[in-house]
C-alpha cells in the first residue's frame, strides 16, 4: 500500500515513523517533510502544499490512503476534494472541522449538545465586545473565531489587556478575517490536558492520554509557543476524569455531529480542564492530532496505525482493537534560538550516530540542503523516550538530547514535572 502524510513537522514525522512500521505500507510520501524525513530513505519528500496538486498527485501516484497533520488544510477542504476525486483519506470534511476552525461554530454546538464549556458570548463589533468585558471584569479570555496558528486566544488576567485584545482584532483587524468575530469567554482554572480520539463517523477509538507543556520556560512561565515537550499518559487523567470526559464530552460531541448532519471522520482532539473538584470542561476542539502529543503518543502505540487509519478511513473502525505500551513516553521539543517571537534559522545541527533503545528523534523545523541539516523553523526536533516511569523516559529523554547539537539550541528542563508531582 502507498500512503501519503500531509504536513512537515514532528507530528508528521512520528506518524510517518509508525505507519512504516506496518508490513501493509510499501510506501510512504510526505508532503513536504522535513530534513528529518527527507534522510530516512523509508520516505520520499515532495514538495507541495496546494490542496489541488496534492490531489493531482494521489491520483498519479494511487495512493491508497492519505493522512493529515495539520488543520490548514482540512479547513481549506481537503477531504471533501479527494473524496469527490474517490481518493482514500482520514479527516474531517470542511463541515466537520469547523469544531476548529470556527471557535464561535465550536461553542454555539458545545452549548446545543450539552457539553461542557466555559460560558461565552460571540461579537462583531468592539462597542459591545468592550461592554461585555467592563459587565464581566478580568481575568477573561478573548478568541479570534478563525485559525491565527495558535495567536488567537488571549488569557487576559486585566480589563486592559481584554480590552486591547479586542482592538486588535475587531478594531485593528490585525488577524483579517479569521478575527472579524471573537469569542469571549469565561476563565476556568484548572489542569489541562489533551483527550484524543479516532472516528469513522460512528465507532469511537480513545487515544492514550498526554498532555503537553505551551510555555517556553521551565515552570511554565515566558511566551506561549506551539508546545515545547508533552508526555503520555497524563496521570491527571484518572480513571474517574477519563471516563467523564467519554460520557460527557466525546460521545456528545460525536453524536451531536451525527445528529446535527455532520458526521466526524478523522482525529477528535478535546483540550480539557480538569477542576480541583474533578469537573472537566472542554476548552477547545482541534480536528486533528496535537504537535507534540502525537510523537510520545505514537511511541507508545503497540497496534499497526496504517490499519486502524486504513480501516477508520473506511467507516469500518468497529473491527479494530488498540493496544498501547504500558510505559511513559516524554517528549523534549529543541527549539531554535529567538523562538516564538523570532526563530533563528540556517543554523547546522549534529546529531551523534548513536542508537539509544527505545528512544527516537523526531523533526520538525529542519531541512536538508547542501549536504547539511540545517534548522528551517522554531520548533527544531522533539526528542522522545520510553521508560518504565515518567522519571525514567524524562532521564532518557535528557540523555538523547546530550547527542544533539546545534547554535542557540533552547529547551526546557522540566518536562514531566507536573506528572511526577501528581505521581
Ligand atoms: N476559558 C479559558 N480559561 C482559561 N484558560 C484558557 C481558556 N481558554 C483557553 N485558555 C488557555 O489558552 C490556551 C489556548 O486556547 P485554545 O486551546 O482555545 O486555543 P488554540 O489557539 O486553538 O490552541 P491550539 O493551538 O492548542 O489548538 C489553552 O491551552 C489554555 O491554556
Ligand atoms: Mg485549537
Amino acid at each position: 500500500m502507498k500512503v501519503l502524510v500531509i504536513g512537515s513537522g514532528g507530528r508528521e514525522h512520528a506518524m510517518a515513523w509508525k505507519l512504516s512500521q506496518s508490513s501493509k505500507v510499501k510506501s510512504i510520501f510526505i508532503a513536504p517533510g522535513n530534513g528529518g524525513t527527507h534522510l530516512n530513505p523509508k520516505f520520499k519528500n515532495i514538495d507541495l502544499t496546494n490542496i489541488n496538486l496534492l490531489a493531482d498527485f494521489a491520483t498519479k501516484e494511487t495512493i491508497d490512503l492519505t493522512v493529515i497533520g495539520p488543520e490548514l488544510p482540512l479547513s481549506k477542504g481537503i477531504v471533501d476534494l479527494f473524496k469527490s476525486k474517490k481518493l482514500n483519506i482520514f479527516g474531517p470534511t470542511q463541515r466537520a472541522a469547523q469544531l476548529e476552525s470556527s471557535k464561535g461554530f465550536a461553542k454555539d454546538f458545545m452549548y446545543r449538545h450539552n457539553i461542557p464549556t466555559a460560558k461565552y458570548k460571540t461579537f462583531k463589533t468592539s462597542d459591545e465586545a468592550h461592554q461585555y468585558i467592563n459587565e464581566q471584569g478580568a481575568p477573561i479570555v478573548i478568541k479570534a473565531d478563525g485559525l491565527a496558528s495558535g495567536k488567537g486566544v488571549i488569557v487576559a488576567m486585566t480589563e486592559k489587556e481584554a480590552h486591547d485584545a479586542i482592538n486588535f482584532m475587531l478594531v485593528d483587524n490585525k488577524f483579517g478575517d479569521a478575527g472579524a468575530k471573537v469569542v469571549i469567554e469565561e476563565f476556568l482554572e484548572g489542569e489541562e490536558a489533551s483527550f484524543m480520539v479516532i472516528c469513522d463517523g460512528k465507532t469511537i477509538l480513545p487515544l492514550a492520554t498526554s498532555q503537553d507543556h505551551k510555555r517556553l520556560l521551565d515552570r511554565d512561565i515566558g511566551p506561549n509557543t506551539g508546545g515545547m515537550g508533552a508526555y503520555s499518559p497524563a496521570p491527571v487523567v484518572t480513571e474517574e476524569v477519563y471516563s467523564k470526559v467519554i460520557n460527557e464530552i466525546i460521545h456528545p460531541t460525536i453524536h451531536g455531529m451525527a445528529k446535527d448532519g455532520i458526521p466526524f471522520t478523522g482525529f477528535l482532539y478535546a483540550g480539557l480542564i480538569i477542576a480541583k473538584n474533578g469537573n472537566v470542561k472542554t476548552l477547545e476542539y482541534n480536528c486533528r492530532m496535537g504537535d507534540p502529543e502525537t510523537q510520545p503518543i505514537l511511541m507508545r502505540l503497540k497496534s499497526d496505525l496504517f490499519e486502524i487509519l486504513y480501516n477508520a478511513a473506511l467507516g469500518q473502525l468497529n473491527s479494530i482493537k488498540i493496544e498501547w505500551d504500558s510505559r511513559t513516553a516524554l517528549a523534549v521539543v529543541l527549539a531554535s534560538a529567538g523562538y516564538p517571537e523570532n526563530p533563528k534559522l540556517n543554523d547546522e545541527i549534529y546529531i551523534e550516530d548513536r542508537l539509544i533503545p527505545d528512544s527516537y528523534i523526531f523533526h520538525a523545523g529542519t531541512i536538508f540542503k547542501n549536504n547539511k541539516l540545517l534548522t528551517s523553523g522554531g520548533r527544531v526536533l522533539a526528542v522522545t523516550a520510553l521508560g518504565n516511569s515518567i522519571k525514567e523516559a524524562q532521564s532518557k529523554a535528557y540523555e538523547v538530547i546530550n547527542t544533539v547539537k546545534f547554535n542557540g539550541a533552547q529547551y526546557r528542563k522540566d518536562i514531566g514535572y507536573k506528572a511526577l508531582n501528581n505521581n
